[in-house]
């Protein structure tokens, strides 16, 4: 049974099928339409979400397929104290596929020991969230033809950011790539990240506290939020939360065609005025979500022979 807990879980080449497909869903919606018809996707979320929760359910919907699921753990079972193992094992029975979002590292990555379904990570505490990942390079291959040659900026909260996590894996395998990790200090990316992948794999990348500074040599421009639910205190948030906030005169240092992406929530670190900018192509990446999970559901369930 294959499923999905990391971008790579999935070859380079592997992805760039899962575009092509996502390409032609995208050209061609009525030839997808009754893709999925009579299979069901179940949406197990422990943690709150707009984007990935719904963007699912569209996806599934949009293939003829069916969605049930629970949106916080507190309309679950989970307020009654049962395991991530035992749900699943029973939501075998209800549906063809999952994707589960869990504040605990790890918890989709056990609940696939236990799965009679493929297993989709929908976000893992302050780890992982491969299907992000997939919408950010099918976003970066969509404008910018390919992915490759680039000098990455990733903003704000490295340290909590399981976007920047998963997207800093994935971009590793692509050729020519370059990151500036901008951030406060106390906010840089953990060592599993900097030594094990960064490091390890001969990555160029440096490490600084100025976005003015680094933004006239980005490419692409990776903002995130400041991940209030996984701090230890909230005096910690409030000091940290407005440390960068891109506007119009931050815009004006960058390249013509720098893209600025976000996974999205944005609470304060894009102001609104930066929206009607040519280069903001996050909302074009948040609807891009929805192509990219309509072909992952499709490649995961032909591979389980449910398809
Ligand atoms: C991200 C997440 O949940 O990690 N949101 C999303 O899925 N698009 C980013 C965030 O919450 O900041």
């Amino acid at each position: 049974m294959r499923h999905l807990m990391s971008p790579l879980d999935f070859t380079t080449d592997e992805l760039y099928d899962l575009m092509r497909l996502a390409d032609d869903i995208r050209e061609n919606r009525q030839k997808y339409a009754k893709a999925c018809e009579g299979k069901t996707l179940a949406t197990c979320f422990y943690e709150p979400s707009t984007r990935t929760r719904l963007s699912f359910e569209a996806a599934m919907l949009n293939l003829g397929g069916n969605v049930l699921g629970f949106a916080s753990a507190d309309s679950s079972s989970a307020a009654k104290g049962e395991s991530v193992s035992d749900t699943i094992r029973v939501i075998s029975g209800y549906a063809d596929i999952c994707a589960i979002r869990h504040p605990k590292e790890g918890a989709p990555l056990v609940a696939t020991s236990h799965s009679g379904i493929p297993v989709i990570n929908a976000g893992d505490g302050g780890h992982q969230h491969p299907t992000q990942t997939l919408t950010d390079l099918y976003t970066i291959r969509s404008l910018r033809g390919e992915i490759g040659g680039l000098t990455i900026g990733l903003c704000g909260d490295l340290k909590f950011g399981r976007t920047v996590h998963s997207l800093i894996n994935a971009l590793v395998r692509y050729p020519d790539i370059r990151f500036i990790l901008i951030s406060p200090p106390e906010l840089v990316v953990p060592s599993y990240i900097r030594d094990d992948v960064l490091t390890a794999r001969g990555i160029p990348f440096t490490e600084v506290k100025s976005l003015e500074d680094a933004m006239p040599e980005l490419d692409i421009l990776y903002m995130t939020r400041v991940q209030r639910e996984r701090f230890f205190n909230e005096e910690d948030y409030i000091r940290m939360k407005d440390f960068y906030i891109l506007d119009k005169s931050k815009m004006e240092l960058a390249r013509e065609n720098m893209l600025v992406l976000h996974p999205l929530p944005r609470v304060n670190e894009i102001s609104v005025e930066v929206d009607e900018d040519p280069r903001a192509a996050y909302f074009t990446q948040a609807h891009n979500g929805v192509f990219i999970r309509m072909a992952l559901i499709l490649t995961l369930l032909k591979e389980a022979g449910t398809l």
